[in-house]
């Protein structure tokens, strides 16, 4: 069974996978990225954050992300907008511009409208993450430019502007470490309710996913934290999964990590308002795992030789 194919017969509108231009120009990895049967959406690992489309202001630069755009146009699948305002990958001249608060409101408005009307009105628009990662652990909102400045006014300046760029495109905020019960989940429950509340557009909540192996909640707890955002009126999409081990990777860890996919992928299944899964990145090749965890890695469903590890059927496996 291909992945895509079996998510969308199970009744997800996709299955997709992160990538970005420069692994593009490898053919191997290329003919499993365009099986729409394997992947039936991208999302820019890169290309689309605001280093790389606003360097400096008012100067937009949209090749990178164009190219993955046509990707998804040509190839026929959706696209995930990856992201509008974020405190990493951030240009200097956001982070140090010592922007009153009604400057930073126009700055980030302009960036979040350009950005998400460059693709508007394409069919291959899911949704846009318009904020990413706003939580502490602890639930409480993350000191960066753009709360020290605005405080939480920002996350509603930005899911307003980007409702009027495109009124069609889903609109999320997307978080790691809200995949379970926890502070975190809270207050990410809390500020969909303040936001609904005050009739801001918030579609969706993106649970990122971005896991280690035997560190798995059960699925019966990850589909009851789906719930808890899905009754309030969003959807929920898994949106960068990988479940990451310390190397070398031994048969035993790879079949644990078979178990993981499996639980985490079955609590989407059951999850009706899951719409779809996107791991990041779907190969060992070029996962970013190894370069951010010392010593750790060997997280994606394909191996570093673009072979298919236990994972595989563990994904097909959640969606039976
Ligand atoms: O492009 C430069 C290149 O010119 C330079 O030579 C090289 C030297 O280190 O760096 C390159 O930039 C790197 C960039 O990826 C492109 O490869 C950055 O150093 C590196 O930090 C950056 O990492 C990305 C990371 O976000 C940044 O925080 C990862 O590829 C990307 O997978 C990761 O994705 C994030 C999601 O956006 C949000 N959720 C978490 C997820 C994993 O961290």
């Amino acid at each position: 069974a291909q992945l895509n194919l079996i998510a969308r017969a199970t009744g997800k509108l996709y299955f997709g996978t992160a990538t970005d231009i420069p692994v593009l120009n490898d053919t191997a990895y290329t003919a499993i990225l365009n099986d729409t049967k394997q992947f039936g959406q991208i999302t820019a690992e890169n290309s689309m954050k605001w280093l790389l489309t606003e360097p400096s202001r008012g100067n937009f630069t949209f090749q990178a992300a164009d190219t993955i755009a046509h990707l998804a146009e040509t190839q026929h699948k959706l696209l995930r907008g990856h992201n509008c305002v974020w405190h990493n990958q951030l240009p200097d001249w956001v982070t140090a511009g010592n922007f009153s608060a009604p400057v930073l409101a126009s700055i980030i408005t302009t960036h979040c409208s350009t950005l998400v009307s460059r693709y508007r009105g394409h069919v291959y628009v899911h949704s846009w993450d318009v904020v990413n990662e706003p939580f502490n652990e602890d639930g409480t909102f993350q000191s960066n430019v753009f709360f020290d400045t605005l405080n939480i006014s920002y996350i509603p300046i930005a899911l307003h502007s980007a409702r009027s760029a495109d009124p069609l495109a889903k609109l999320y905020i997307n978080e790691f470490n809200i995949e379970y019960a926890g502070p975190k989940s809270t207050g990410m429950q809390n500020l969909v309710k303040s936001l609904k509340r005050a009739g801001v557009p918030i579609q969706g909540i993106g649970l990122q996913f971005h896991m280690t192996v035997g560190e798995v909640p059960s699925t019966a707890q990850l589909a009851a934290n789906m719930a808890a955002f899905t009754a309030l009126g969003v959807e929920v999409a898994i949106t960068e999964l990988d479940v990451r081990m310390t190397l070398p990777a031994t048969p035993a860890l790879l079949a644990q990590q078979k178990a993981d996919y499996e639980a985490i992928i079955a609590a989407c299944h059951i999850t009706a308002r899951c719409v779809g899964v996107t791991v990041w990145d779907f190969t060992d090749k070029y996962s970013w795992v190894p370069g951010a965890f010392a010593g750790l890695g060997a997280a994606c469903p394909w191996d570093e030789n673009l072979e298919k590890k236990p994972a595989y059927e563990g994904i097909v496996k959640g969606f039976l």
